[in-house]
């Protein structure tokens, strides 16, 4: 009979024993300076140029790490090229390159978009970098030396276009040009080759229940609630163990095993170590490690929400706090591709439709719960009208020097406007109305629903309510007419000045939240209304805040000198070419 300890042991799954996992867990969790994540996008492949699905996962990073900035808590965004694997060798081939340098120069190009569009990262990891390659190892032997991992002879298929093995289900024949029949993913329709080699496996189908356990009780969320529900099923059929390396004479282009030279760890497993190697893993990783949060497009939401916490959990490691999941974009209905010529260059987007431009049109029109459509006209359509006009037409009006002539910070009456509606009109002067009221409330209330809305990664909706305020804006002006009162005739005049007060208030509000995704364009608004760069955090956001019996610091405040369009009006594309990649 074996001792009793050695079976509790047994029974008692390795990552929920005492000895190490109730220590790490408290000292870990939340522990990371002051409550702050590590914010990732997922490490590109550095096959190809960088398209606009890439720049729209780069973005809606950069957009949430630089929203938390400005609420004081922003932690660190990573982001980075995954440079090791077959998929890479391939390609590196067939350009006549060496891996290396072929790596090398898409990396580059993917460093100098991210520059171009303003992704504000702190981490940019390469996985041919050495930190990872020690990390890597490190991982690897602690999967090893607790029993994770065994050789076996692996056989099935295997995609290169996305670095996966696939079970017997998920392939289907299909014919090829050439007339013959070959073997394609169901799911991706990527060629599939058969792979039967002795490998290296890892015990994923051990980690089933904690798995279902983790998600069920939401220790690590999935957001939106469709992907965390499309995981469920994966969890509750057979979970087969994992093939973890490839025969090193198939594929070169990778870590070697530690301490056997004849297997090379499996892409995956190195991709997703990145994460832990950008927060000094295995030696810092305590300082932020578990606080993190991986945004990823919905095609590997299984190596995020299924292997990685495994991995993860078999390392002695907690999973990650969040994945936020985010779907396709398709050019003019159709998934973009190299084949079809329709992969859209998002260098050839920042020049037609300005960074800012591309910036707010991407997070605006990209809803993480469904693909979404990319044709020229929509960006010019979208822009034209909710940038141009209703912001920079907002923008326009209340500075126009026939309205404002002093070019200062208009200030506010209580008079005209009091805080209780019934006391209006006690000079004769208020002409506040109910819809005013409501505009008021309205934008009171928009900064929290705006970080909301940012937090449960639906920057989308943020911008919808902003818009919609700002429409509710014109409105105001256009109901008051400001350009038919007379300055001189006091009553008028302070009316006038209160219309253009609340209103420059509105837009200072506007600005303020727009920053972490048009953030020239915003700075170029908060200037113009005299907002210095101390003025601009979100933690201490006010609003009207003469309105609201307090002392309004901008009343009077000379407004900056630029006085030129917020956004140029596109005009139609010549032809409908994306200046495809
Ligand atoms: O999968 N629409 O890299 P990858 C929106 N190296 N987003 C898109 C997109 C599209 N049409 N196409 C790609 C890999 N993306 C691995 C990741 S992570 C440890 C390793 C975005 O170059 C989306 O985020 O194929 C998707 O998940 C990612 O790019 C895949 O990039
Ligand atoms: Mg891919």
């Amino acid at each position: 009979m074996r001792p009793l300890s050695l079976l509790a042991a047994r029974r008692s799954p390795v990552w929920l024993r005492p000895r190490w996992g109730s220590r790490w867990c408290r000292r870990s969790r939340g522990c990371s300076p002051a409550g702050r994540q590590l914010l990732s996008t997922p490490i590109f492949y550095a096959n190809g140029s960088p398209h606009i699905g890439h720049l729209y996962s780069a973005l809606l990073g950069d957009a949430l790490h630089r929203h938390r900035e400005l609420h004081g808590r922003g932690g660190r965004f990573a982001t980075g090229t995954d440079e090791h694997g077959l998929k890479i060798q391939t390609a590196a081939a067939a350009a006549g390159s060496l891996p290396q340098h072929f790596c090398d120069r898409v990396s580059v190009e993917f460093q100098e978009l991210f520059a171009q569009a303003g992704i504000s990262y702190t981490d940019f990891i390469r996985t041919t970098e050495t930190r990872h390659r020690r990390a890597v190892e490190h991982f690897w032997i602690t999967l090893q030396d607790r029993g994770w991992l065994y050789r076996a002879k692996y056989e099935g298929w295997y995609c290169t276009a996305e670095e996966t093995f696939l079970a017997a289900s998920q392939v289907t024949e299909c014919p090829d040009s050439q007339g013959g029949r070959h073997m394609v993913s169901l799911e991706s329709g990527h060629q599939v080759h058969w792979a039967s080699e002795e490998n290296y496996m890892f015990k994923l189908s051990e980690f089933q229940e904690p798995l279902l356990r983790l998600l069920k009780e939401r220790r690590l969320t999935i957001t939106p609630e469709p992907f965390y529900q499309q995981v469920l099923p994966w969890l509750k059929q057979d979970l087969p163990d994992l093939s973890v390396s490839r025969e090193r004479n198939r594929l070169q282009w990778g870590i070697p095993v530690p301490g056997d030279a004849s297997q090379t760890i499996y892409v995956w497993v190195d991709a997703l170590v990145n994460y832990l190697t950008v927060v000094g893993y295995p030696d810092t990783h305590h300082d932020w490690w578990p606080a993190a949060c991986h945004i990823v497009g919905k095609d590997i939401l299984k190596f995020h929400a299924v292997y990685w916490p495994a991995f993860l959990m078999a390392a002695g490691l907690d999973p990650p706090e969040q994945i936020f999941v985010h779907s396709h974009w398709t050019a003019d209905g159709q998934k973009m591709s190299k084949s079809l010529g329709n992969v859209v260059d998002p260098r050839a987007c920042f020049q037609r439709y300005t960074v800012d431009g591309f910036r707010y049109f991407l997070l605006k029109q990209g809803v993480p719960e469904r693909d979404c459509d990319y044709y020229d006209e929509k960006v010019i359509k979208l822009v034209n009208s909710e940038l141009a006009d209703v912001l920079g037409g907002l923008l326009n009006r209340c500075t126009a020097s026939s309205l404002n002539p002093s070019g200062t910070y208009p200030c506010f009456s209580k008079a005209c406007f009091p805080k209780d509606m019934g006391a209006q009109n006690g000079r004769g002067l208020g002409k506040a109305s109910t819809e005013d009221y409501k505009l008021v409330s309205s934008v009171k209330e928009l900064p929290l629903r705006v970080s909301s809305d940012f937090e449960h990664f639906r920057i989308y909706k943020a911008l919808e309510s902003i818009l919609e305020c700002a429409r509710q804006t014109n409105g105001f002006v256009q109901r008051h007419k400001p350009w038919k009162l007379s300055r001189n005739d006091p009553a008028q005049q302070e009316w006038l000045d209160t219309i253009l007060h609340v209103t420059f208030e509105c837009l200072r509000v506007y600005g303020l939240l727009l920053q972490p995704v048009i953030p020239a364009s915003a700075d170029k608004l908060l200037t113009r209304l005299g907002v210095g760069p101390s003025e601009r955090s979100l933690r201490d956001l006010t609003f009207l805040s003469h309105y609201h019996e307090e002392q309004c610091p901008f009343e009077g405040r000379s407004l900056g000198c630029d006085t030129g369009v917020l956004f140029p009006k596109l005009e139609k594309p010549p032809s409908r070419s994306h200046g495809g990649l």
